[in-house]
């Protein structure tokens, strides 16, 4: 393995692929985008050419047999996860992977055992975690319980303590999406196992990366295991996380929007391009640029209202237009998978743990499972301590 540049070969060329992984991997300084794979050979050679990559294949046993390839990303559906990995691990070589890590317990213990076995280093690509306006968020959650400020004009009954539950946080995750545009291996159980473990991974993940070192100790789920639910988790110091997942909304508005209260104050996270921060006296808002913003010329600011113009103008030169213009107009929110592939490629160069470990991939897995089981059940379910500490 070269100390600066690792050779990278990419298994499962679809929609994600090219709208982060393809153009991600040829930007990367470290990185060089040697194998498009996909089970269409079409899709493949479309996404090579495309993308300028040298070799393609419809098997990913020629991506793994190469003894250039140190580094392999899987963006298939979610069934093949187990026999990639556990192929590519034989061979020493590293492995980056699509969310969900896997369809159940069993395979994620699989997975654990095979990274472990050889030596590799996996990451789950549960980005969110990753995402800019995520870490400063913390940040400001962080320094308020560290020495909380409040606003002078803030009203609080003088003669009683704070009663316990008023100390601690909650982080409502507030998701509205178009499930019209969900691929169909997603609501297949042999290959996607419903939006709880394809989708919600993402925002399970997220909770336990915002409260550790807190641990989740109980978890309540309610609604649809295939499309729209709810999910509460508690944490081991008491404070709270809720996801509340919809499938029959709009591509109009942002998909996900963030409140987390503490402390007297509301931290509000706006689809990742703005943080606003309410009672605490002087604590300006956030912006953070996008991705990819192909309205930048035409609207050269960023936050939350300017995303919202910039969103209308995009769409208005879509309509009318083919399909391609999808491709055209780049128009990107960061949600953190630059910042992933960076955290990963390093960790691999300079020998640290990896930002998303193969551990992280089975708790949000197990996690996932747990939420469906409650909702079956209609019962509270406790997460237990010996499945978040798996020894493999
Ligand atoms: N992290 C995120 O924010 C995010 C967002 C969207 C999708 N995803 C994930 O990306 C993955 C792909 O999703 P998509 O929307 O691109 O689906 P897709 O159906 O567009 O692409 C999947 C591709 O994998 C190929 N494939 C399947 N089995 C294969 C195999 N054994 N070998 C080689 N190729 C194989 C298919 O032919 C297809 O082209 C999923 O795991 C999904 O959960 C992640």
């Amino acid at each position: 393995m070269n100390e600066q540049t690792l050779t990278i070969g990419l298994i499962g060329c679809g929609a994600f692929a090219e709208s982060q992984d393809l153009p991600n991997f040829t930007k990367h300084p470290q990185l060089n985008l040697k194998w498009c794979c996909d089970s269409n050979i079409k899709r493949a050679k479309e996404m090579a050419q495309k993308f300028s990559v040298p070799n393609v294949t419809d098997n990913f046993h020629d991506v793994i047999n190469d003894p250039e390839v140190d580094l392999i990303k899987i963006s298939t559906s979610h069934e093949v996860h187990l026999q990639i990995i556990s192929a590519a691990a034989e061979k020493g070589i590293h492995v980056f992977c699509e969310k969900p890590m896997a369809l159940d317990e069993t395979e994620a213990y699989h997975i654990i055992e095979a990274v472990h076995k050889n030596g590799i280093k996996l990451c789950v690509d549960l980005n969110r975690r990753m995402a800019p306006s995520m870490h400063a968020l913390k940040k400001q959650w962080q320094k308020q319980l560290a020495s909380p400020k409040y606003q002078p004009w803030r009203y609080i009954e003088m003669d009683r303590a704070l009663l316990p539950e008023e100390e601690k946080s909650h982080l409502l995750m507030n998701i509205q999406d178009e499930s019209s545009s969900y691929r169909i291996f997603h609501f297949n159980p042999l290959k996607g196992g419903g939006e709880i473990l394809g989708e919600t991974v993402h925002w399970l993940d997220l909770a336990c990366w915002f409260f550790a070192p807190q641990f989740p100790v109980e978890i309540t789920a309610w609604g649809d295991c295939r499309l729209s639910h709810g999910i509460n988790i508690k944490f081991s110091a008491g404070d709270t996380a809720t996801i509340n997942f919809h499938c029959s909304g709009t591509f109009e508005y942002p998909k996900e929007m963030y409140n987390l209260t503490a402390r007297g104050a509301l931290f509000k996270n706006l689809f990742f391009v703005e943080n606003r921060y309410y009672g605490i006296p002087d604590l300006d808002r956030e912006i953070f640029p996008m991705q990819y913003d192909c309205m930048r010329d035409a609207l050269p600011k960023d936050g939350f209202d300017a995303y919202m113009k910039k969103y209308n103008l995009r769409n208005q030169q879509i309509i009318g237009n083919s399909k391609d213009v999808h491709n055209s107009l780049p128009f990107t929110v960061d949600k953190g998978h630059y910042a992933m592939l960076s955290a990963f490629i390093d960790a691999i160069i300079n020998d640290k743990p990896s930002p998303c470990d193969e551990i992280a991939g089975f708790i949000s897995t197990y996690l996932a499972q747990l939420a469906i089981k409650s909702i079956e059940l209609r019962q509270t379910l406790p997460i237990l301590i010996d499945k978040l500490t798996p020894i493999i």
